[in-house]
């Protein structure tokens, strides 16, 4: 039978034949299957992995930070940590394009991962999180989200570097990963975390990304997660974040006038992110996260409840 801990035994092993005493380059995001896969690799072979983490400025509120403390100093791996923001941020500078966001991000993140990879010697193999879904996907999957949104999650590096592929989770599915993930160990936050568009906020701040619009969108969000987390049902949504819309609004504050930023809130229930409905969360709850952004924000005065299901719309908003 399939069990988490008889696939760590075993794929320790494999990994250990195979690898020998070869060195291993991971691209680490900090979503479950990166974090797995690099934890895995790192009980089979130990310092001979090295980990590179690309913070791009567009990630959730604390997110670079506990990616830091979780794989280096809780497990103590070789983890090369790039605060590449401003980089990302130059490169999307007047960009309002949706695709012209996704390429100019998936451009850049190819660019600092080579660059900093050529620093670190030589590899023989690269490491990848993929799953058993995204085997198939890229393999034969040409559904809408393939065609109308360009996904990086898979084929986003280049085909001339010169690494075979590790790839410890490829037979795997979400949940058993999920499970693979709690057996090594590793935090309960990495393991339950939503899943994560590789363009980050740069496609939840619609229109011209800027720090600016990057920092008030971020906490608008961990206070829309919070709650959820409170309200105990962040684990029961597929993916829940929110939206910096391109319009300001009008809102009173005390005897004056206000004209400033409205955010989505979009929360959905999902096996497989392909099909969505929005998440049918209890007025009580909408009502504190609006409150709370709307009080502990500045800049933001109007919060709305995006109710649209998948198909037509799309989970994220570009
Ligand atoms: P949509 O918005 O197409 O999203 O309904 C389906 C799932 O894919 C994620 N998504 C992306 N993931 N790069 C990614 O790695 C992307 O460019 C991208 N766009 C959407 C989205 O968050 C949802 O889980």
């Amino acid at each position: 039978v399939w069990t988490p801990r008889n696939f760590v035994e075993a794929e320790i092993e494999r990994i250990k034949e195979l690898v020998g005493d070869k060195r291993v380059l991971c691209g680490l995001s900090g979503g479950v299957d990166s974090s797995v896969a690099a934890v895995l690799i790192h009980r089979a072979i130990g310092d001979n992995l090295t980990c590179v983490f690309v913070d791009n400025g567009l990630l959730r509120k604390d997110e670079g930070k506990q990616v830091e403390d979780a794989f280096r100093n809780q497990f103590k791996m070789n983890l090369v940590a790039v605060n590449a923001e401003d980089r990302f941020l130059s490169v999307l500078k007047g960009v309002t394009d949706p695709e012209k966001k996704r390429k100019a991000i998936g451009n850049m993140f190819v660019r600092i991962f080579e660059e900093e990879s050529s620093k670190l010697g030589e590899f023989e193999f690269l490491a990848q999180g993929t799953l058993y879904p995204d085997v198939i996907e890229s393999v034969s999957f040409k559904g809408p989200s393939a065609t109308i949104k360009t996904h990086h999650n898979v084929g986003g590096l280049p085909e001339d570097m010169k690494f075979k592929l590790l790839e410890p989770l490829r037979e795997l599915f979400k949940d058993e990963v999920r499970r693979v993930g709690l057996e090594l160990g590793i935090p309960e936050n990495f393991i339950w975390r939503h899943p994560f568009p590789g363009p980050g906020l740069g496609v939840r701040v619609l229109g011209e990304v800027t720090k600016e619009r990057c920092d008030v969108l971020r906490e608008a969000d961990a206070i829309f997660l919070e709650e959820l987390h409170k309200a105990d049902l962040y684990t029961k949504i597929w993916q829940a974040f929110t939206v910096l819309l391109p319009v300001n609004t009008v809102g009173v504050m005390g005897d004056n006038r206000t004209y400033e930023n409205a955010v989505a809130v979009r929360a959905v229930e999902s096996t497989d992110g392909m099909t969505a409905d929005w998440a049918h969360i209890p007025y009580e709850v909408l009502g504190r996260i609006s409150n709370r952004i709307i009080n502990e924000v500045r800049g933001i005065n109007r919060v709305a409840y995006d109710i649209s299901s998948k198909p037509p719309a799309t989970i994220e908003w570009e």
